[in-house]
């Protein structure tokens, strides 16, 4: 169970390579209260230095599952295969995607499409089974790695930005779902995160880290704050985007 401080003893990180989901990993390893670490990556034996960093950082238990996001009819059996090992798992961590090349989407539309597979439907199909997952256990939190981009999507990224949309839009239904089963929904929005996946692009304004990313889970697990923006002013100025008139927006070099 999450204890009185927010700290959870249990983890569950689909997307066990991301270097987000591995830093809220980190900031809950510091806590010195998680035993259990399940790593759920595409590619077991990449995640086999971070299972053992983890160890040697004193989590008694960590445990590597294979998990992609878009073979669908996959995902039962590792929900199944890790709660049947566990009693419970106290926080889930969705943070598995792909941000992909808009250029790229539109001289591939199958490519686009494989891209709103990883990034929203697998993510409809897992998220509903860890849920039940959690209305059964009557207790958990699954974190939503959604994104700024879906917010209002932008010319220059509009196939990933749709498919954060989507996936924003069933993470906070999902959350409005789980009132009153014990289990809640954080749905994460960060702006620019330096790192991995934007290591090829310019940086953006107001960018951010993948710790302080996993310090805004942190605190919102601890005070059970379902909306988070990384870093918190985003919220405004994506709100003075979204209702910019659309004729101003699409000006907007961006
Ligand atoms: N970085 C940013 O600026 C930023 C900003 C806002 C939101 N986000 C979101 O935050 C999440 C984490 O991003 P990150 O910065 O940690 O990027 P990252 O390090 O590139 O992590 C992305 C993760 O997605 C996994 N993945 C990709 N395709 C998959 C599939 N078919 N099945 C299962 N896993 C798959 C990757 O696994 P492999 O190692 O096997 O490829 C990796 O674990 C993503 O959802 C991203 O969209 C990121």
């Amino acid at each position: 169970m999450i204890d009185a401080l927010g700290a959870p003893q249990s983890v569950l990180l689909l997307g066990g390579t991301s270097e987000i989901g591995l830093a809220i990993v980190d900031r809950f390893v510091e806590t010195r209260r998680l035993h259990t670490v399940i790593l759920a990556s595409r590619d077991p034996d990449r995640s086999a230095t971070d299972a053992q960093r983890l160890r040697d950082a004193g989590v008694s238990a960590v445990e590597i599952v294979e998990f992609d996001s878009a073979e669908v009819g996959e995902h039962r059996s590792m929900v199944e295969e890790v709660w049947a090992r566990h009693d419970d798992i106290d926080v889930t961590v969705l943070a598995f995607g792909v941000l992909g090349d808009q250029a790229n989407f539109e001289a591939d539309p199958e490519g686009a499409a494989d891209a709103a597979i990883v990034n929203y439907a697998g993510a409809v199909s897992v998220g509903l089974l860890v849920a039940n997952r959690l209305r059964a256990q009557g207790h958990g939190r699954l974190v939503v790695l959604s994104s700024v981009a879906g917010e209002r999507a932008r010319k220059s990224n509009f196939v990933y930005g749709s498919t954060k949309a989507g996936l924003d839009a069933f993470a906070v239904g999902l959350g409005d779902s789980l009132v009153g089963s014990g289990a809640k929904v954080h749905v994460v929005r960060p702006g620019f995160v330096k790192g991995r996946m934007t290591d090829h692009l310019e940086e953006a304004p107001m960018a951010t880290t993948p710790r302080a990313v996993a310090e805004a889970v942190a605190a919102a697990i601890a005070s059970g704050k379902e909306e988070v923006w990384v870093p918190g002013p985003l919220r405004f100025v994506m709100s003075g985007l979204r209702h910019l008139p659309r004729a101003m927006f699409r000006r907007l070099p961006i």
